[in-house]
């Protein structure tokens, strides 16, 4: 482990090798204490560095046996190392030359779960972002693209499966009970993208046919145990197949298309070239063991790790800064992707009302993740102009918010304006290493469009603020929006220049209908949609034409990852939350509705909850006209983590009993009607995964949620009987969860039993950690979650090496139970240091994500700040700390 102080490492520092790698042969011998990895490759003078310097390899965790150059020691004044870094100088003028090293790794001993490391008994690796200098020496950087051919030998009865990127070559038996495997990528590629797999495996199989008319091999390998829970990945790859040839012509390239499952796995998936390696937890599901959301958790990470074939591997990032490059726009395909498949599903009546339940969870997610992130300490451009730690920069800005900055590109250039920027993009750098320019260059110049001040959106940091006022005119029937935007400082970046904001809007009648556009100027009215662009500080848009004062509807569709400020009294938000035409914004209206109650009640402003919220809840919550699923998230509270950004001083205590309040009074206030609509949500027959279904399920569950907070003991008893009588995951899990807010036997009972049915089953023993990691308490009689968290941590079944398990329990008490973690007597925060501590000492990866929950701290009250800080000093001081904790936690306390 590396003790010393991280360096950061800047942007605008990079310069490209001297030395690059053509070709690079490797040869596995695979032992789990002990295993002898042999690196033949070509290495060559790069013509973009001029070809002066010597050749820089990266190496970490490994024991170096030897090292030749054409086939020669170097002599030991031509041979320098400094940490990770190996220079090697060429005294001659040879253009190329074979280096060969021998290394010896441990992969037993690797539980940071980077590199080559065991799960279960059977090899595998994770080399994004610098993992594969853990596997060998290399210019482990991604601008450096080489040819591979790799031989695995290993024990055939341990590891009847071997497998690596692209096509397999050769196999056969060695001596001594071993066998061997040699594989073969045509495509030349980064090495974050190598991948290994040797293990006792099967696969499910599927031969098809791309556009083109190429059969060619799909693999889903899993352990034998799990060949039932396959066939959703399978489907999913082959409708992603489909959607990218239709979407934007693009096939798969290869002959064989393989995605692996492992138990222990620090994030959802990875992209490795034909060889993608899955968390069990995204491939894995069936109707007795996956919930709907499950379902599509699954086809979604599928789909992403599949996308990135594209718009990752086939071109990938010149250096890591660029990350968003692939990832924003990888995020970008799979939203649409999903939001397209729901579409289908629904069918041409719902298919609007089923993209709007994805654009709905996509904007969630944004708000409760990435909006906190860019208000504190980690705050970064998606483009980030520094890092100590790239693992720490796999954040939901470079994901998510980068996926908004495509999407507003999207919705600027129009469906075949995107379309013609990403031919362009493939056609000049197919087989490249490159930049966010490069890709907003190919979208300017296809659309013969200046992008530059929309780089902002990549150099900027920070939620932009838009703030809206709108005037009426009778006289005129004109109605003047003024738009400005302003976004707030963050660290390291005082000054933000004004961004391209997108925004769609409508104006709605008196009627609930929408108004016909038309802007002053404008020869006659046109669409009740449209987008304008606001590119200054300021701007003011004249509608006229008007017969009556309009209610306007705002950044329809999300259409920018800004906070709207816009000042609606309750009758405007009950307004729109009726008639709006937008269903993302009739959900908003919803939203802001329920904020603004909320936030009054935990700021000791607003007793009782106004009858007219209720009735406009009410209303949502009959109206049989809306899909199911919409009406599910309508009549859910935003976000914990979003509601806590938005409060002037962050107090979780009060904001929890807000919404404790707020949820039991709309349980018992409409027990009735809730109790009615779980009657009319049943879903006869067997289970299937379908959208239509799911949205049933999902709003039966949660009418049991809301009734269960109240106490209601005819909603109690329906929750027990769904329990007890269950036939697939999604109703029974949502009713233990319903089961399990009240305290008492009932919900021990049912927890138990739970965890008796499920004792095998590590996926959804997760589930079972997480639903009590996440417990509210309902009642003072209620034991503190962080005491039932504490004595789960020595249930069997949960491991601190396993990052399910880290995540389920100790992620979401820390990251999505703020009410309890931040419980007075800051036992949570000790807590928070003693785990932080210990998952520092194995695997710094998901330390960093845990050492992440604390870092907004300054945002809280001064008592829980006073119980905070002495914690996150104490894990800064700890000895052997990670430069991913030290980072995130340095940040947080400077
Ligand atoms: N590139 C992967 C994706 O977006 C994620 C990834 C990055 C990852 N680093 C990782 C996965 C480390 C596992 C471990 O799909
Ligand atoms: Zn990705």
């Amino acid at each position: 482990m590396r003790t010393e102080q991280a360096p950061t490492i800047q942007r605008v520092d990079y310069q490209p090798l001297a030395w690059s790698v053509e070709r690079i042969d490797l040869h596995f011998r695979l032992e789990p204490t002990g295993t002898i990895v042999t690196n033949r490759m070509v290495c060559v003078r790069n013509p973009a560095a001029a070809g002066v310097g010597p050749i820089r390899l990266w190496g970490e965790a490994l024991e170096r046996i030897s090292l030749s150059i054409d086939g020669v020691e170097p002599s030991a004044g031509a041979l320098r190392e400094n940490g990770s870094l190996l220079e090697i100088d060429v005294a001659g003028p040879e253009q190329s030359v074979t280096l060969e090293v021998v290394t010896r790794v441990n992969p037993k001993a690797n539980t940071t779960l980077s590199g080559l490391y065991l799960s279960n008994g059977g090899f595998f690796t994770q080399c994004e972002a610098e993992g594969f200098r853990r596997i060998t020496c290399f210019p482990d950087r991604p601008d450096v693209m080489a040819r591979f051919t790799v031989t695995l030998d290993a024990d055939r009865e341990a590891c009847p499966v071997l497998l690596s990127n692209g096509n397999l070559l050769e196999q056969g038996d060695l001596p001594d009970g071993r066998h061997y495997a040699k594989w073969e990528d045509p495509f030349l590629k980064p090495s974050y993208l190598f991948a290994l797999v040797a293990a006792k495996l099967v696969a499910l199989e599927r031969e098809v046919e791309t556009a083109s008319g190429r059969k060619v091999l799909l693999q889903v390998w899993v352990e034998e145990g799990n060949l039932d829970r396959c066939e959703h990945a399978m489907d999913s790859l082959i409708h992603s197949m489909r959607w990218d040839e239709t979407t934007f012509g693009l096939e798969l390239d290869l002959d064989r298309f393989m995605i692996v499952a492992v138990a222990d796995f620090n994030m959802g998936a990875m992209e490795n070239k034909g060889l993608n390696i899955f968390n069990t937890k995204f491939v894995l599901a069936k109707p007795d063991t996956a919930t709907d959301i499950d379902y599509e958790n699954v086809e979604s990470v599928v789909a992403h790790e599949y996308f990135h074939n594209w718009t990752g591997n086939r071109v990938t990032c010149r250096d890591w800064f660029q990350l968003t490059l692939k990832e924003g726009l990888t995020v970008f395909r799979d939203q649409q992707f999903s939001a397209d498949m729901l579409a289908r599903a629904a069918g041409p009546e719902g298919a609007a009302s089923a993209r709007a339940v994805k654009r709905i969870d996509d904007v969630r997610v944004l708000r409760a993740a990435q909006f906190p992130e860019d208000g504190g300490p980690m705050a970064h451009p998606i483009r980030p102009d520094s890092y100590q730690e790239i693992n720490n920069f796999y954040t939901a800005t470079v994901y998510e918010k980068g996926a908004e900055v495509i999407r507003m590109l999207h919705t600027l250039l129009g469906p075949e304006g995107f379309r013609n920027g990403m031919d362009l993009y493939f056609s000049y750098h197919d087989g490249c290493a490159v930049t966010c320019d490069d890709f907003v260059d190919a979208m300017a110049e296809a659309n013969g469009r200046d992008l530059d001040q929309f780089m902002h959106w990549y150099s900027q940091s920070g939620t932009p603020r838009l703030r809206a006022a709108g005037a009426w005119d009778a006289a005129s029937g004109s109605y003047t929006l003024s738009l400005s935007q302003h976004t707030p400082p963050t660290p390291g970046e005082a000054e933000k220049q004004p961004l391209v904001i997108p925004v769609a809007l409508g104006l709605i009648g008196p009627d609930g209908r929408d108004c016909a556009l038309q802007l002053e100027g404008e020869a006659q009215p046109g669409a009740t949609t449209r987008v304008l662009a606001l590119n200054s500080a300021e701007q003011h848009f004249r509608f006229v034409g008007l017969a009556a004062e309009p209610v306007p509807s705002l950044l329809r569709g999300f259409s920018a990852p800004v906070i709207l400020e816009l000042d609606e009294d309750d009758a405007r938000l009950a307004f729109r939350m009726a008639h709006d035409s937008d269903p993302f914004n009739r959900w908003d209206a919803a939203q802001r509705y329920s904020e603004r109650i909320i936030l009054a009640s935990a700021g000791g402003t607003m007793q009782a909850v106004p009858e007219a919220f209720v009735a406009a809840f009410r209303t949502l919550l009959e109206d049989t006209a809306l899909d199911p699923a919409f009406r599910a998230q309508a009549l859910s509270m935003p976000a914990e983590g979003f509601l806590l950004e938005r409060m002037s001083v962050a107090d979780p205590q009060a904001l929890r009993a807000a919404l404790v309040g707020l949820t039991r009074h709309l349980g018992s206030v409409l027990a009735g009607e809730w109790r009615a609509l779980f009657a009319a949500m049943q879903v006869p027959g067997e289970y299937r995964y379908h959208p239509a279904d799911a949205g049933r399920r999902a709003l039966a569950n949660l009418a049991l949620r809301y009734l269960a907070a109240a106490g209601d003991a005819e909603g109690l008893a329906l929750a027990q009987a769904r329990f007890d009588a269950a036939t697939n995951m999604t109703e029974r899990f949502g009713a233990l969860a319903a089961l399990a807010q009240v305290s008492g036997a009932a919900r021990e009972a049912a927890l138990q039993a739970f965890h008796q049915r499920y004792l095998k089953d590590p996926l959804v023993l997760d589930k079972w950690f997480a639903l009590q990691a996440g417990a509210w308490r309902w009642s003072d009689a209620a034991e503190p979650t962080v005491e039932r968290v504490h004595a789960l941590m020595s249930d069997p079944a949960f491991s601190l090496s396993n990052p399910n398990k880290v995540y389920a329990l100790l992620g979401t008490f820390f990251r999505a139970n703020a009410g309890e973690f931040h419980a007075a007597d800051g036992s949570g925060h000790v807590f928070w240091a003693d785990q932080v501590i210990a998952l520092n000492a194995t695997n710094p990866q998901v330390a960093s994500r845990m050492a992440r929950a604390l870092e907004n701290w300054r945002r809280y009250t001064p008592e829980l700040q006073a119980s905070i800080r002495p914690q996150l000093e104490r894990v800064l001081a700890a000895e052997g700390l990670s430069p991913d904790v030290a980072e995130v936690v340095g940040k947080a306390l400077s």
